[in-house]
Formats: C-alpha cells, sequence, structure tokens
C-alpha cells in the first residue's frame, strides 16, 4: 500500500471532471487525495454527491458543493477508490463499510473510475475479506444463510461480524458488515447473485460491471486499464 501512489491516482482522476459537472465522490483513503485534488482546481458550478458522512465532511470542509441523490439522481462521474480491482474491471468494495452508498452513487453514474495503488490489481479476487452489509435484525440467522451460500462456492470460512474496540461496528445506513474470508472467488458473477438473495443482507461488496476506467498510481505515474 502506497500513500504516494493513492495520491496519484486520486490527482490523475481530478484532472477528469469538468465545470458544471455532477460528480460521485467516493469514500476512503484514495478518495479522500480524489476529493483533495477537485476542491483544488475551483471548478465552476460543480454538485458533488458523496458516499458517506466521512466524504462529505471532508468534502464540506473542503468548500466543495454538496448535493445528495434524492436531488441529483443522475451523476455525470463517481470517482471512488477499491479494496481489489480484478480482470475485466471487477471489483472488491466495502473495506470502509461504506458498499451500500458508494453502489447506489455508481449506478447512478454515467461513467465510474476507480482509483488505486498498484497493489490493489490482482488476478482473482478474493484475498481481500469480503464485505457483505447485513440488517441488524436477526443476522446471526443472516450470517447462517450467507455461510451456505459460502460453502457452495467452496468457501469454507463463515463470514465474520465486523467489529471495533466499542463493539459492533454500524453502517451510515446503521446497518452490520460480515466480512467473508473466500480466499479466492472463481465465480464472482454467481456468487454476487447468490449472496443477493438472501433476505437480511442488504448488499455486497462485489462491484462487476460497474467501473469503466481504473487509473492505477504507480512510482513512476499513472496506468489507465479500461
Ligand atoms: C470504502 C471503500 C474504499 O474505496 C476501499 O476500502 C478502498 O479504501 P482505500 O482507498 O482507503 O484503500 O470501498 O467502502
Amino acid at each position: 500500500m502506497s500513500d504516494a501512489q493513492k495520491r496519484t491516482a486520486g490527482e490523475a482522476a481530478a484532472e477528469r471532471v469538468e465545470p458544471g459537472m455532477v460528480v460521485g465522490l467516493g469514500t476512503g483513503s484514495t478518495a479522500a487525495w480524489f476529493v483533495k485534488a477537485l476542491a483544488a482546481r475551483g471548478l465552476k458550478d460543480l454538485r458533488c454527491v458523496p458516499t458517506s458522512e466521512a466524504t462529505a465532511e471532508l468534502a464540506r470542509e473542503l468548500g466543495l458543493p454538496l448535493s445528495t441523490l434524492e436531488d441529483t439522481p443522475r451523476i455525470d462521474l463517481t470517482v471512488d477508490g477499491a479494496d481489489e480491482i480484478g480482470p475485466g474491471l471487477a471489483l472488491i468494495k466495502g473495506g470502509g463499510a461504506a458498499l451500500l452508498r458508494e453502489k447506489l452513487v455508481w449506478e447512478a453514474s454515467s461513467r465510474c473510475i476507480v482509483i488505486a495503488d498498484k497493489g490493489k490489481v490482482v488476478e482473482t479476487l478474493g484475498a481481500f475479506p469480503l464485505p457483505i452489509e447485513v440488517i441488524a435484525f436477526g443476522h446471526k440467522t443472516t450470517a447462517n444463510r450467507i455461510a451456505d451460500v459460502l460453502a457452495d462456492h467452496e468457501i469454507a470460512m463463515p463470514a465474520r461480524v465486523r467489529t471495533a474496540e466499542r463493539g459492533l461496528i454500524r453502517t451510515d445506513g446503521g446497518n452490520l458488515i460480515y466480512d467473508a474470508r473466500c480466499g479466492a472467488i472463481h465465480d464472482p458473477s454467481r456468487l454476487a447473485d447468490d449472496l443477493k438473495l438472501i433476505t437480511g443482507v442488504v448488499e455486497h461488496g462485489l462491484f462487476l460491471d460497474l467501473a469503466d476506467e481504473a487509473i492505477i498510481g504507480t512510482d513512476q505515474g499513472v496506468e489507465v486499464l479500461a
């Protein structure tokens, strides 16, 4: 993980934004570099839709004009980080527990650019634990059903609820996050479909067919994957 590479990617993505655009702002340390670089450009007539309370706070501090999906349901360009970038720009996201709002914003966007340091690019998704957002009510029952689905995908480890010092982590929407140590996800599309069928699962961190382009920060500059 390289902060300099994250910064390089974030600053390159900020150059893709034009005055007057509605821009989706991602969540995480890489997206924060994008937000800072975007604010520094001082473009006119932007409207920015943040994907988390944390990003909203940063954008507000930097003077970026904020909007919501309710007020601006169509977004021109979203720029966001990822935990893993696999073949075909299939992604794992949600390390920062913002995956639900992120996916809502991505799906409302005409174009999505994922930004990351070089270490996030992988041949097979799954080394990073897959985040799954779950309704708190009956979450242990939901976790059992998630374990059944994972077993069907030859993933033996049950997903674990995410905790911090103060107890269970809550998302901005008040839900819980389960992290599934998959090891390798051989059929991301089937796993995505199977997880969505579980009552109690709000969303999962597989972002498939959503990214149009990846800007990867390296020590030499950026690499673009499309
Ligand atoms: C938040 C995310 C982040 O984009 C992802 O976790 C990458 O974070 P970072 O840029 O800090 O490595 O999906 O839910």
